[in-house]
């Protein structure tokens, strides 16, 4: 049974009450970003408000922009369970954050080394690392995955290992097929061979309770506007690394991290809105005590949520002809699947489907949302990938009805035409 409250969730987020051609707006677009609740947008409009400054200067609104920078830290390093809020930097989003620091990385690298990344990811975590490849001579090889269930063939990474591996770049979650990375799995085999992981949870964040520390992985990381918060991104590294490695960074910048990762100004409003975003998923917690705790408590009431989503879903498609569902479908192995959904319907173009249901106010997505590498092993790339379906705590048993009855409407159409 859910623990969450949904009614009462959907009446903090303005932009859930919409309505498109006369019907309620459904967003089942979290994959690509979620919608912010009002106390993320009070806590940007009021940093803005009380006055914008940068960092360091002998005054109030500067000091107070100081407070807003550490305050977001301290939130990060909470949600992450870092071990220190000094292993956590700002920066764009994950993608600027993953580009600065492969080319970091990639400065240790020798001609001849070898990294790993996966079929699986997002092209976030694969591109970055193929062009630091390409600039240092580096061989790049490839976990693939398992083409039935969508899931990494973590069993095949042992024989990828070699002594002149590097890094692994890993997801921890597929945001077009929603599989689940054992990260410590990957993480155990890689360091036993002496090399750093750098996991992409930006998927995961929102469905999840993230654990750096047992993790035990070397770098992590998110993006705030997939957890109901403004666009900026997160990076974790732990801190000898942090400490360690050279940085791309103007000559004034701090020697020390993170500010030696924060190049530029960062966009403090959107720092406000990152606590603001941490404390209001530590609110969905129906316990007291520290906000990890908190925190901790409020992610298994999303999951057990989202859960019941996802399998009202997947119970639903079965009677709709010609829909298919990539990925694990089993009901019993939930919990190795977050609830985002790569759907393709007969008689339909992923474009045409992704159209149809927009234009009765269900918001999904088509194509391959960057994950070029997942669709290319599937064969869809060409063909115009597959529609994404992606529910979030704020969505509700009644939306899913909505959509499969939709669904059932469109392979009617197909059904009566041939
Ligand atoms: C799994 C995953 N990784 C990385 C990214 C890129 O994140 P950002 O937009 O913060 O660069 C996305 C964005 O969709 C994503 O879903």
């Amino acid at each position: 049974m859910s623990m969450l409250d949904t009614a009462q969730i959907r009446a903090q987020f303005p932009a859930l009450q919409q309505q498109v051609n006369g019907q309620p707006a459904i967003f089942f677009d979290g994959p690509a970003g979620t919608q912010s609740p009002q106390s993320v947008i009070d806590a940007m409009r009021d940093y803005l408000a009380t006055g914008s400054s940068n960092l360091g200067g002998e005054f109030v609104v500067s000091q107070r922009t100081g407070q807003v920078a550490a305050a977001a830290r301290h939130a990060m390093a909470d949600m992450l369970n870092a071990r220190r809020p000094e292993e956590i930097s700002f920066g764009q989003n994950m993608t600027s954050l993953t580009f600065a620091v492969s080319r970091a990385i990639a400065r240790t690298w020798q001609a001849g080394d070898e990294i790993i990344v996966t079929r699986l990811d997002h092209d976030a975590n694969i591109a970055p690392w193929l062009l630091a490849a390409e600039d240092k001579g580096v061989t790049v090889r490839w976990l693939d995955f398992d083409s039935a269930d969508c899931t990494l063939q973590l069993d095949t990474l042992p024989d990828l290992l070699t002594d002149k591996t590097r890094l692994l770049a890993i997801t921890l979650a597929s945001n077009a097929v929603g599989s689940i990375t054992d990260i410590r799995r990957a993480v155990d085999s890689a360091h036993a061979n002496g090399t750093l992981v750098y996991v992409d949870s930006v998927h995961y964040a929102p469905h999840g309770l993230i654990n750096v520390q047992a993790f035990d992985c070397d770098f992590l990381v998110c993006s705030a506007y997939k957890f109901y918060g403004p666009h900026t991104g997160i990076l974790y590294g732990k801190y000898e690394h942090m400490a360690a490695l050279t940085a791309y960074k103007v000559r004034p910048a701090p020697a020390l991290p993170p500010g030696k990762w924060e190049t530029g100004t960062q966009s403090f409003e959107s720092l406000a809105g990152v606590t603001a975003a941490v404390d209001y998923l530590a609110g969905l917690s129906t316990v007291n005590g520290d906000r990890r705790t908190r925190l901790s408590q409020a992610m298994a009431n999303i999951n057990l949520h989202e859960t019941a989503l996802s399998e009202r879903f997947l119970r639903g498609v079965t009677s709709i002809p010609g829909l298919k569902v990539y990925g694990i479908t089993d009901i019993e192995r939930l919990d190795e699947r977050a609830p985002t959904f790569a759907i393709s319907l007969e008689g339909y173009t992923a474009a045409e489907l992704a159209q149809r249901l927009g234009a009765t106010g269900i918001f999904v997505w088509d194509g391959h949302y960057y994950a070029v590498a997942v669709m290319e092993r599937l064969g869809l790339l060409e063909s115009g990938g597959l529609v994404r379906i992606g529910f979030v705590h704020y969505n509700t048993s009644a939306e899913v009805d909505r959509l499969l009855d939709t669904l059932h409407a469109l392979a009617a159409e197909i059904t009566e035409i041939n």
